[in-house]
């Protein structure tokens, strides 16, 4: 699996599984299948409820635990300084881990929420329990509020990405600044596979609808996280690397990018 090396020099797999809405017994399964079929990285948060069931799938793999690379989220009522410790140490418990690969703040809640945060994440993080830290649903006048008062850089930005919102500003800023960008939804949370333009792409290369709309991603530099609690999908969406995108298909994907966003706008966020 390629991977991503972030601005700490740690690196990251360019694909990983997304647990959103995966319960239970379907998130145990998926990571399973996923870890057994090769995946490495594991995207999942406090508010998905199943960091209990990820971790139980993690250590039921038997995989090193060096060989992982395992993001959870820090939720936004939990922001604050002494707050963010007791959330990062319940999900820590919750995984049953020593430490995670990547903690982010899950969404932007004002300049000093995320500055006590972050604190709290930069000690954690000097303490051996976090790998890198990051931020998610940031813009970036989000991020240039943080770094007035963080001594450590973002590693990551996950945000909204996809064929609908290719957010092609934010990752040039994000870039300029050391910053990598996560595409979460990279597949329009389900809603790109009726889309009649892709699916003809993908049937020019006899590859599946998903693996062109997170091949277009990743030739972008961009870390993807395919959500599929079914076996045949979680092996297929990993099946990017055998084919290329050409002129064609790029001038056909371009012309998806119509602005839609599935989920709010880091700026006007109501949660
Ligand atoms: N930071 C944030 O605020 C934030 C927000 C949203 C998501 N995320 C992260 O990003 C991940 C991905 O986003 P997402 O879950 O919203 O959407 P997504 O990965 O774009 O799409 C997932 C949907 O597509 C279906 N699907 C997956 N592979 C398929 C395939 N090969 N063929 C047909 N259908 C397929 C899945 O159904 P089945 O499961 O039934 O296969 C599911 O309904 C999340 O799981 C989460 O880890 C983060």
């Amino acid at each position: 699996m390629q991977k991503v090396t972030l601005n700490n020099g740690i690196q990251i797999p360019i694909i990983g599984l997304g647990t959103f809405r995966a319960k239970e017994d379907d998130v145990y399964n998926s990571v399973r299948i996923a870890l057994e079929s090769g995946y490495r990285h594991i995207d999942t948060a406090m508010i998905y409820g199943n960091e209990l069931e990820v971790g139980k799938a993690i250590k039921d793999s038997d995989i090193p635990r060096e060989e992982l690379f395992i993001t959870t989220k820090l939720w936004n009522s939990d922001q604050g300084y002494e707050t963010t410790k007791k959330a990062f140490d319940d999900s820590l418990k919750k995984l049953g881990l020593k430490y995670v690969d990547l903690y982010l703040i899950h969404w932007y809640k004002g300049e000093q929420k995320a500055a006590d945060s972050w604190k709290a994440m930069e000690e954690l993080c000097e303490a051996g329990k976090i790998r890198s830290i990051g931020v998610s649903n940031f813009n970036v006048n989000h991020i240039e509020n943080l770094l007035k008062t963080a001594k450590i850089k973002p590693v990551i930005n996950q945000v909204e990405i996809h064929l609908g919102l290719p957010q092609y500003n934010l990752q040039e800023y994000c870039e300029s600044n050391g910053i990598k960008l996560e595409a979460y939804a990279p597949m329009q949370s389900g809603g790109i596979f009726t889309n009649e333009d892709i699916k003809k792409v993908a049937l020019k290369h006899n590859k599946s609808i998903a693996n062109i709309a997170l091949k277009f991603l990743v030739d972008r530099g961009i870390i993807v996280l395919p959500k599929s609690i079914k076996e045949e999908r979680i092996l297929n969406n990993k099946n990017i690397f055998d084919f290329s995108l050409d002129e064609e298909d790029l001038t056909i994907l371009k012309k998806q990018w119509n602005g839609m966003r599935l989920f709010p706008d880091p700026d006007n966020c109501s949660f």
